[in-house]
């Protein structure tokens, strides 16, 4: 059994107090190597944000779950050796069944996700508690999640989204003693969040979503004062990024994410923790097309890897001090 506090993580326990209370969410920036580490750490060290570094399934099997739980571990000592301790949570994204939730508990993570999401609700209330109280044997915290987000999560993919029900939101949390819970209010996974029927389009073409359902979270933060409330799929696609890539070769069609205004309305309610991931990829991609579209002669991974590591930094910054309000609370 390794602890995460033989790590130097925390769980997600207290910053979700301090950002409930504050109004802002703590990011969750997903990995699978050492540049997106690296400019996650560099990011929130600089903006003095806490952080909750998020692992996927995917990425487990990407990036090996020993190597990726050391780095996490470096990732503690790294931050310390640029001269600000910030509080970093070591985070199972999507966990799909007990027995991955299980492995990363013994294995350093602080908090883990069990995404029950896609099973009929007694069933996911069944297996939710399973973890919790698996988990909290241990101080891990454990986040569920009611309601289905449309995309691709790994290799479940769900056409259409299904909203939480509010009335449904007391009874899991009490039923399954869960920590935060993801809900599903109108965001989805991926770089094409909403399809161009369900957009409008603004004078200079560009497609702008439907809004989020902000009348269910306020009515699921009416109902459970004080709760953490979890926001995936919440990249916001930024248009110069994709603009960049299809001039760089790239093919993105139809791209739309979450407006940020909209993820600063949610932080400032009960969201207390944002999902991303797909931004982090457009904005390393992005970077690492110019280059080699520039400079075809350059075969050293540094040289792109270096410019889309610095890129990814200014972006989570941005982020961090202007979207979810985390900067400074470290
Ligand atoms: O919600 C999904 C995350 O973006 C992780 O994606 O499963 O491709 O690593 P992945
Ligand atoms: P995005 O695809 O919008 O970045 O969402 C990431 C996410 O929810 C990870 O769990
Ligand atoms: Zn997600």
């Amino acid at each position: 059994m390794i602890s995460y506090k033989d790590l130097g993580l925390v769980n997600t326990k207290e910053m979700f107090a301090k950002a409930g209370k504050g109004g802002y969410a703590i990011p969750a920036y997903n990995f699978n190597n050492m540049e997106q580490l690296q400019a996650i750490i560099q990011a929130c060290v600089e903006t003095k944000s806490p952080v909750i570094l998020q692992v996927s399934k995917g990425a487990r099997n990407y990036a090996n779950a020993t190597l990726l739980r050391n780095m996490a571990r470096g990732a503690v000592e790294y931050a310390r050796e640029l001269g600000c301790e910030i509080p970093m949570a070591l985070h199972l994204d999507h966990g799909s069944d007990f027995d991955i939730c299980k492995e990363c508990i013994d294995n350093g993570f602080s908090s883990v996700m069990i995404d029950g999401s896609h099973l009929d609700y007694d069933e996911n209330v069944k297996l939710t508690s399973r973890v919790v109280e698996y988990a909290h044997q241990f101080d891990v915290t454990v986040e569920g999640e009611l309601g289905v987000l449309a995309g691709i999560e790994d290799d479940v993919v769900a056409e259409k989204s299904t909203y939480t029900q509010p009335e449904e939101v007391e009874d899991f949390v009490t039923k399954t003693g869960v920590d935060s819970l993801a809900i599903s209010i109108g965001t989805s996974h991926g770089a094409n969040k909403f399809t161009p029927a369900q957009c409008t389009r603004s004078e200079e073409g560009i497609l702008i979503p439907p809004p989020l359902r902000f009348d269910i979270l306020e009515e699921i933060e009416r109902r459970l004062p004080g709760f953490s409330i979890v926001l995936h799929g919440s990249s916001s696609v930024p248009q110069d990024l994709v603009t960049m890539i299809n001039s760089y070769g790239g093919d993105l069609k139809d791209s739309v994410g979450i407006p940020e205004e909209q993820l600063s309305k949610a932080a400032a309610l009960a969201v207390c923790k944002i999902n991303i991931d797909s931004d982090g990829r457009l904005a390393m991609t992005a970077a690492v097309r110019k280059v080699l579209a520039e400079q075809p002669g350059e075969f050293d991974p540094r040289k792109y890897l270096g410019p889309a590591r610095e890129a990814l930094k200014e972006m989570y910054k941005h982020k961090n001090i202007n979207v979810l309000g985390s900067a400074d609370r470290a």
